[in-house]
């Protein structure tokens, strides 16, 4: 008897203490604040990492028109074959002619090898198309996929022919389905008629594209952006933007209209890194400014398109690399000509080319980007008169300044300070840094370095000045600088405090994007692949969860009336909360950084009675080292359960352990 009420006795101690440990939130429910953004969340797509050509843009074919400074870049000619600058397309005028070897056992022909070969799918189709003519007379080509290195008997195992007829250049089109799949395969071409043929514009799609468009996306890849819901999509750069010198800068008047007809680019990223250096980093500008607004337009969100202020990458050039101020007027024209083309009439002459590449309807832009991270009073010069140009003509269009490269410190400041006194409406913010910045825990000089860190950063911000867009940041781990598990949990950490802070800030997005695995520059990345794989990091779970349940508006969360930021005394704990007027939903975050399981209380006042809460749950037990990888990318994803909330006397209350290093979202109904 004694024995047995001493058990109780402990029992009703342990629950007390548990409680008395428990980390009581309060959230109130009946009071939404600030609205959030339906852009928030969103994507930022920079042509790195080989994110463009031999990425997104599904075109299988490297230097398609032999348009690459080595003419013969990406194939391997043999036999008779001859280069020429006469073709048909204007600003792409090169070409081959294939002839005759000059003795029946010998062949002429060219191969392709891809990006980092070529990734073809068992039971798929693919696209050949060529434009060609057959200046002497009738002749034939065979087209091949091959698997250079095999042991078989032949090397090719697809092929088909192809006639090429009369003296005019034409567009050819077969279609090969291939019974097997080859990561790295090749595309070869023989000549296989006596007569010459002439070839230009080689191309090889899969059938399979996203939307089922010709010039289209790889499936996979933009699936995986759209299964993200973003609410505003960035593009095309970064660094691209502003070039390595003014005329490498990316150039949108140049990746519109006829694919044949864009001449090519260098890639800014083919060079900034000698110890990741690819000689043959160029843009075909196939997956051009058409075609990322269409893109917006199918997955729902808002375009946000950058363009270059005049200024060369500052980091690489001295002055003098720059526009000088009055030759700024053609920069200008860039970004109000972008306007129309994006939003004109059918019948203006930049919606003229939008209607003929099939859409006549606007694409309602909202906003532009001019400058990407640019600095000091070079770029707020020059940033001037575009602002005075784009609100005489379009004063519904929102600008976007930046302010630079730093999250803090002089060039930071002065470019925020700039960039209120020209009344952009939204500021540009990028910051790749270590844990602890994310965590708002610096240590020794860092304590000065970075006032602002961690997730109450803009609880503090200026509410009268522009809005803040975080376009680019990442959680770069100190000495670990790659995706790993404990970073993306430090991203989700940081993010509770931008939701709480959405009445200023208005966008956010993780940065970069996309990266090859046989091709990178820069990482940690949002998705990688190969030819024919690919998985999503942890952080693109993180950016998924926040994107899908952000809500309408803020709701007030606290902790003994402070915000959960991973404060003193809160035991690594971060959480906001939002309300979502369409679905009647209370959404609360908690982000969990320390290396315990902590009990939470989360009192939902304004609410009554029982309830049952979804829960989302990102948790990972082994190393904090380990990431999603091609061969298991469902390794750390993700996972729904349920939990009962009480009615207590005065409110509904949900009580949890929420996992050491994991990332809860709950979903109450209100
Ligand atoms: O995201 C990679 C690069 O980081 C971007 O191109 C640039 O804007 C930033 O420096």
């Amino acid at each position: 008897m004694k024995l047995k009420l001493f058990t109780c006795a402990l029992a009703f101690a342990a629950t007390l203490s548990a409680q008395a440990q428990s980390h009581v939130m309060e959230v109130k429910t009946g009071k939404p604040g600030a609205a959030v953004s339906p852009t928030m969340y969103g994507l930022f797509f920079e042509d790195i990492n080989f994110a463009a050509d031999g990425g997104l843009y599904a075109e299988l074919v490297k230097n398609r028109s032999f348009e690459f400074p080595q003419a013969y870049m990406g194939w391997r000619v043999f036999g008779n074959v001859e280069l020429k600058a006469d073709g048909p397309f204007e600003r792409c005028p090169h070409y081959v002619v294939l002839s005759d070897p000059g003795h029946r056992e010998r062949r002429t022909g060219l191969q392709n090898e891809g990006f980092f070969g070529i990734g073809i799918e068992k039971g798929k189709e693919y696209r050949f198309s060529v434009w060609a003519k057959a200046p002497k007379g009738d002749t034939q080509i065979r087209v091949q996929l091959i698997n250079e290195n095999t042991m078989e008997e032949h090397q090719e195992f697809v092929q088909q022919k192809l006639d090429v007829k009369g003296s005019e250049w034409k567009k050819y089109e077969l279609v090969l389905k291939s019974n097997r799949t080859e990561p790295k395969a090749q595309l070869r071409i023989f000549l296989s008629g006596k007569n010459p043929v002439a070839l230009e514009h080689v191309s090889l799609f899969p059938a399979d594209t996203y939307k089922g468009r010709k010039n289209g996306l790889r499936k996979d890849l933009a699936q995986a952006l759209a299964d993200v819901h973003p609410g505003v999509f960035r593009f095309p750069g970064g660094c691209i933007v502003e070039g390595t010198t003014l005329d490498t800068r990316y150039q949108w008047k140049n990746t519109i209209g006829p694919v044949e007809n864009r001449p090519l680019n260098k890639n800014r990223w083919e060079d900034t890194f000698d110890y990741r250096y690819y000689a043959d980093y160029y843009q075909s500008y196939g997956l051009g400014f058409f075609e990322f607004f269409q893109l917006c337009e199918d997955m729902g969100c808002e375009p946000l398109p950058v363009l270059s202020v005049g200024l060369a990458c500052q980091f690489q050039n001295g002055l003098d690399a720059h526009a000088p101020m009055d030759g700024l007027q053609p920069f200008i024209d860039d970004c109000l000509d972008l306007v129309e083309f994006a939003n004109g009439p059918a019948d203006s002459k930049w919606g003229k080319i939008r209607a003929e590449m099939g859409h006549p309807e606007p694409f309602n832009m909202k906003y532009i980007g001019i400058g990407n991270e640019q600095w000091d009073t070079p770029y707020f010069d020059r940033l001037k008169p575009f602002v005075k140009a784009m609100r005489e003509k379009y004063p519904n269009i929102k600008i976007v300044g930046t302010s630079g490269p730093d999250s803090e410190g002089k060039n930071f400041e002065k470019g925020w300070a700039a960039m209120k006194e020209l009344k952009a409406d939204l500021v540009d913010e990028h910051f790749y840094r270590p844990e602890n910045w994310f965590l708002g825990t610096p240590e020794g000089n860092e304590k000065e370095r970075w006032p602002n860190c961690g997730a109450l950063r803009y609880d503090s911000y200026d509410r009268k000045g522009p809005k803040v867009f975080a376009g680019e940041y990442a959680c770069h781990g100190k000495g670990k600088k790659w995706n790993h598990y404990e970073t993306s949990l430090y991203e989700a950490a940081f993010m509770t405090g931008i939701e709480r802070n959405a009445d200023i800030v208005e966008m956010a997005t993780y940065a970069p994007l996309f990266a090859h695995v046989d091709g990178w520059q820069w990482r940690p990345d949002m998705i990688w692949y190969d030819n024919t794989r690919m998985f999503k990091s942890v952080s693109y779970y993180v950016q998924q969860m926040y994107a899908m349940n952000k809500g309408t508006n803020t709701l007030s969360l606290t902790m003994d009336k402070k915000p959960v930021a991973g404060q003193p005394g809160q035991d690594g704990l971060f959480a906001s909360s939002v309300f979502d007027k369409t679905t009647g939903e209370v959404i609360i975050k908690v982000v969990n950084t320390s290396k315990q399981q902590q009990p939470v209380t989360i009192n939902l006042a304004g609410m009554k009675g029982e309830r049952n809460a979804e829960t989302l749950t990102l948790t990972w037990n082994g190393s904090m080292d380990e990431e999603n990888t091609l061969d298991n990318p469902e390794k750390i994803v993700p996972k729904k359960g349920s939990l009962a909330c009480q009615a207590e006397k005065k409110q509904t209350v949900l009580s949890d352990q929420v996992p050491a290093m994991s990332f809860r979202i709950y979903k109450v109904k209100k």
